[in-house]
């Protein structure tokens, strides 16, 4: 059964097709399957954000698998802040420069162990059944750091430059795609799904 993922990130797409191959071959974008729609995000989780995308996208397309994700920064010190706001965490068109400085200096005062932080991804799914109806799922992955004292690394976006990872000793920025991908939130969300719908497909 054809997938649609709700993005239009080309990069999201990659990771996404790498880890649910075999579920099925035909896993397109929005964007790819023509969908063009402006959902408002106006859940108070994750989870609620990522699924009111995935039923957005399943009312209009019946006949495929619609998965949605959300995802964002949670750091402890600052009450889980940006968290569910993290792309509009200052103004959706201020440098993540800005951003990530401005998070550094909300933390000056913190001691080292209180500058954890994650983050979280959760991914949304509408699987279309037999009768006629549809089953739910959503899952969450995530992925512990600490907020760096600076901004290191030219990988990956958005707050990448200041998550740094301690298994590794640098910040997500200065690691390969591949070494993200096995630890991320994301790839950890993506992996629990493909789970979820490999169990679907033996019941089918
Ligand atoms: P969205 O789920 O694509 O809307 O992502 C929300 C926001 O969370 C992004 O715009 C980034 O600011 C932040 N974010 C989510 N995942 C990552 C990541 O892997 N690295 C850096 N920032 C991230």
């Amino acid at each position: 059964m054809k997938i649609i993922f709700a993005t239009g990130n080309k990069n999201k797409m990659v990771e996404v097709r790498a880890i649910l191959s075999g579920i099925s071959e035909d896993i397109v974008s929005m964007k790819e399957a023509g969908i063009d729609v402006d959902i408002v995000e106006d859940g108070t989780t994750f989870e609620e954000n990522a699924m009111i995308k995935a039923k957005a996208i399943a009312k209009i397309a019946k006949d495929a698998i619609v998965l949605a994700d959300d995802s964002g920064l949670e750091v402890d010190y600052i009450n889980k802040e940006p968290g569910i706001y993290s792309s509009r965490y200052m103004g959706e068109d201020t440098p993540y420069s800005v951003k990530n400085q401005a998070i550094i200096d909300r933390l000056k005062d913190a001691k080292e162990q209180q500058r954890t932080a994650r983050f979280v991804c959760a991914i949304a799914a509408v699987v279309p059944q037999k009768d006629g109806s549809s089953k739910e799922h959503v899952v969450r992955g995530t992925f512990e750091g600490l907020i760096a004292h600076e901004p290191a690394g030219e990988n990956g976006f958005g707050y990448d430059p200041i998550f740094y990872v301690p298994e590794y000793q640098c910040t997500s920025s200065e690691m390969t795609p591949e070494q993200k991908n096995n630890m991320s939130h994301r790839g950890k969300a993506l992996r629990m799904m493909k789970e979820i719908l490999e169990k679907e497909k033996a019941l089918d």
